[in-house]
């Protein structure tokens, strides 16, 4: 009998996806019971503490009940940070494509600027994995903004290309520094960078002449790594 040869690329390939999807599999079971059980737990005492609040006598219960009910509110935004880290939940509900706007919507509202988001009609054919990626990716690019653009208007551009996904994000702000890619944070610049390089895909950054920072990722559609 032969010992068996090294594994090929192919399943090594396949091993890796199978890997990818289970993490990302198990994120999704996770983020929705933390949703849905612990938002419904918390809402259950929050009527609680509402039907304590009628009957309390002292006034120094009625302080303790109000404090309370701020606790819980910060417990049910805390859940609702943690469980959209692990998975964003809207991205198995609505798509990628309505995720998208619901971000710009949220970015815009807060920020007080102009968001517009373009896509084909159809979600991309994408692994969910892949989807996680340009969600996250989105989701930088507008904090950036914030942050760092001073800008009025922002347009994201989701579209397919042949057998791949582009995904521009520009702004009409300050502009990138030169060193943009130096400077880091977690799911900063370079984080982003090696995400897309980790899903086979290029990721340009650069200034439109006369305008702010653009940002432009291609990604494979077959892509299958890099789940966040
Ligand atoms: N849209 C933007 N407009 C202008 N400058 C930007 C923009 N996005 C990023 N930058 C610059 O690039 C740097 C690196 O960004 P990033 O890696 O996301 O780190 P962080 O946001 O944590 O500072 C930022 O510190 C900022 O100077
Ligand atoms: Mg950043």
């Amino acid at each position: 009998m032969h010992a068996p040869g090294p594994p090929s690329p192919e399943a090594l390939r396949a091993w890796a996806v199978s890997l990818v999807d289970a993490r990302e599999e198990e994120r999704l079971r996770i983020a929705r019971g933390m949703h849905d059980e612990l938002g419904q737990l918390l809402t259950a005492l929050q009527l609680e503490l509402a039907s304590l609040a009628l009957v309390a006598k002292e006034p120094a219960q009625a302080q303790r009940i109000v404090s309370m009910k701020a606790l819980i509110d910060e417990t049910m935004v805390a859940v609702r940070r943690i469980s959209d880290d692990l998975r964003p939940l809207m991205l198995d509900d609505l798509g990628l494509n309505a995720a998208v706007e619901s971000l710009a919507r949220t970015a815009a509202s807060r920020m007080g600027i102009e968001v517009t988001v373009r896509h084909d009609e159809a979600d991309p054919p994408i692994q969910p994995s892949v989807a996680t990626a340009l969600y996250r990716i989105v989701q930088e690019a507008l904090t950036n903004v914030a942050r760092h653009a001073h800008a009025t208007d922002v347009s994201i551009d989701l579209r397919m290309q042949g057998r791949e996904i582009v995904l521009k994000v520009e702004d009409n702000g300050v502009g990138l520094p030169e060193d943009a890619l130096e400077r880091t944070g977690s799911w900063g610049l370079r984080g982003l960078l090696e995400r897309v390089n980790l899903c086979g895909g290029a990721l340009v950054l650069e200034n439109a002449p006369g305008s702010g920072a653009r940002m432009t990722v291609r990604l494979p559609i077959d892509a299958a790594g890099g789940s966040a």
